[in-house]
């Protein structure tokens, strides 16, 4: 299930399940024609692509396929295109290649050497993201795909880095988005398991009568409908890892059978008679709170104690200070990357709301927002309306139902150095509270460096009484405040 995606561009269905079986080591997605394609490329962001020159409707020549080369280069700068063709190989190669193709392979294929080019150009591209990750990452986390410069969520991090060489059952409490899904799969990846299966089954979304066959598969007959042998989950995860998504939502009936499971490493397939053994590694996940579930009785105690041979607790996005920036800045850089966009950064107002909002839906909503953000933007900078975000001026304005207070000089909120001078102070307290007032924080959360920062902070008179926090170390002989400075550009 950790498998990475290959986008098949390709007509011809034969061809399609031939590569399907031969590429076992990847999750296969067919797109028929240039529309499938550009659907496919954005909404299932595959690793890499294998395009067909010959496309409908110009199957027999090779005009369409070059048309969907040139738009996913343009929708997918970051996704590797490896074009294969039958027909005038030499020219059609040459010019693939200069449209940006990574490689070329002559049709019929060999489907060993396709193989290799698959792999290596995989390997390309997650060197491309590691280094995007490094630059966009002050240090980096200890776990590969998580970025955090927050104590908290390093610590979890170290955690789930020391508890992937052992087998124990592993719970991760969080809210949604925070990152759970994530985690389990480093505690699988980075372990001894990591050659075998990851293996996720969300335990909310099956409905109750389809859950236990999922689970423990089934015999032919053992319900109607059941015409074959089918191996269940917890099968498919020997040697591997099985992941229990939302393990609050599983149904009484199949805590007990899911804690007999858990109590010997064995169980029967539905309908089946023999026990069979595995060795599989368990991880859980849930934003519920287990503990007091199992306190009113609506989760057995007995199966929670099994679960939880280590629980993980994932904090909040909001609470990890500094990260919502790092994460937001990350996101921006891959994201206007993969879609061929410009954008820069964000701009005060964007900051200032990412800052102050509350990030119900935790790092998938940011990571959502930046994405959203990344296609509306015009210009080289995110604003928060791009982010579909309220700054916090103009949702004070809106809460009180009047103009800008401070300053009094307009009534319709339309003074634009009034409005500029509070989002500005607004941000600089929030910076600062974030940043627990060390001006080295304040002024990375905020993308200014220090000079400029205690600049501004002259500028709204607030420099006195925070200077006294900083370690006298951390200033630089650039400390001296500049004039002119604003926050506008950052
Ligand atoms: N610290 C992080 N750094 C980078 N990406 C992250 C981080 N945390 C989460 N993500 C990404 O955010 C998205 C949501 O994370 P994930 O699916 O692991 O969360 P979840 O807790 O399982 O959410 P849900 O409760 O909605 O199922 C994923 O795309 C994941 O890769
Ligand atoms: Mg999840």
């Amino acid at each position: 299930m950790s498998k990475p995606k290959l986008l098949v561009i390709e007509d011809d269905a034969a061809l399609c399940a031939q590569y399907r079986w031969s590429f076992a080591g990847w999750r296969v997605v067919i797109a028929n024609d240039r529309a499938e394609a550009e659907a496919a490329a954005t909404r299932e962001e595959p690793a890499v692509a294998l395009l067909d020159l010959g496309l409908p409707p110009d199957a027999e020549g090779v005009s369409e396929g070059f048309a969907t080369l040139e738009r996913l280069r343009r929708i997918a700068p970051m996704l590797p295109v490896i074009v294969s063709s039958g027909q005038d190989q030499r020219e059609n190669a040459l010019r693939a290649i200069a449209l940006g193709a990574y490689d070329f392979c002559p049709k019929p294929a060999d489907l060993a050497v396709l193989r290799t080019v698959l792999d290596r150009a995989l390997r390309l591209r997650e060197l491309e993201e590691e280094n995007l990750r490094l630059a966009a990452a002050p240090r980096p986390s200890p776990v590969r795909d998580i970025v955090t410069g927050d104590d908290g969520m390093l610590k979890v991090c170290r955690t789930v880095e020391r508890l992937a060489s052992v087998s124990v059952p592993v719970l991760l409490l969080g809210d949604s988005g925070t990152g759970k899904e994530a985690l389990a799969r480093a505690l699988h990846e980075m372990g001894p398991r990591a050659k075998k299966e990851f293996v996720a089954i969300n335990c909310a979304a099956i409905p109750e009568t389809l859950l236990e066959s999922e689970l423990f598969g089934h015999e032919k007959g053992a319900f109607t409908g059941a015409v074959r042998q089918v191996i269940g989950r917890i099968e498919a995860a020997n040697g591997g890892t099985l992941f229990l998504d939302e393990i609050g939502d599983l149904p009484p009936s199949l805590q007990a059978k899911l804690l007999r499971f858990l109590q010997d490493q064995t169980f029967e397939r539905v309908g089946g008679r023999s026990a069979i053994r595995v060795d599989v590694r368990v991880v859980s996940a849930t934003n519920q709170p287990l503990e007091a579930q199992a306190g009113e009785g609506r989760f057995r105690g007995d199966l929670l104690y099994r679960l939880n041979g280590v629980t993980v607790r994932i904090p909040p996005l909001r609470e990890r200070g500094e990260d919502v920036m790092l994460l937001g800045r990350w996101f921006l850089a891959r994201e206007s990357m993969s879609l061929g966009r410009k954008n820069r950064g964000f701009d005060a107002g964007a900051i200032a709301a990412m800052t102050t909002h509350a990030w119900p839906g935790n790092v998938r909503e940011l990571q959502n927002r930046v994405r959203r953000a990344v296609l509306m933007a015009d210009g080289p900078l995110v604003t928060a309306e791009d982010l579909e975000l309220t700054p916090p001026a103009a949702a004070v304005r809106h809460a009180e139902g009047k103009g800008v207070a401070a300053g009094g000089a307009d009534e319709g909120g339309l003074d634009l150095r009034t409005a500029r001078l509070r989002v500005e102070r607004d941000l600089l307290e929030r910076a600062l509270g974030q940043a627990k007032g060390s001006i080295s924080a304040a002024a990375r959360l905020l993308g200014v460096s220090r000079p400029t920062l205690y600049g501004l902070l002259e500028t709204h008179g607030m420099a006195t009484h925070r200077h006294g926090t900083e370690t006298p170390g951390e200033h630089g002989p650039d400390d001296a405040p500049p004039h002119d400075a604003t926050l506008d550009a950052v």
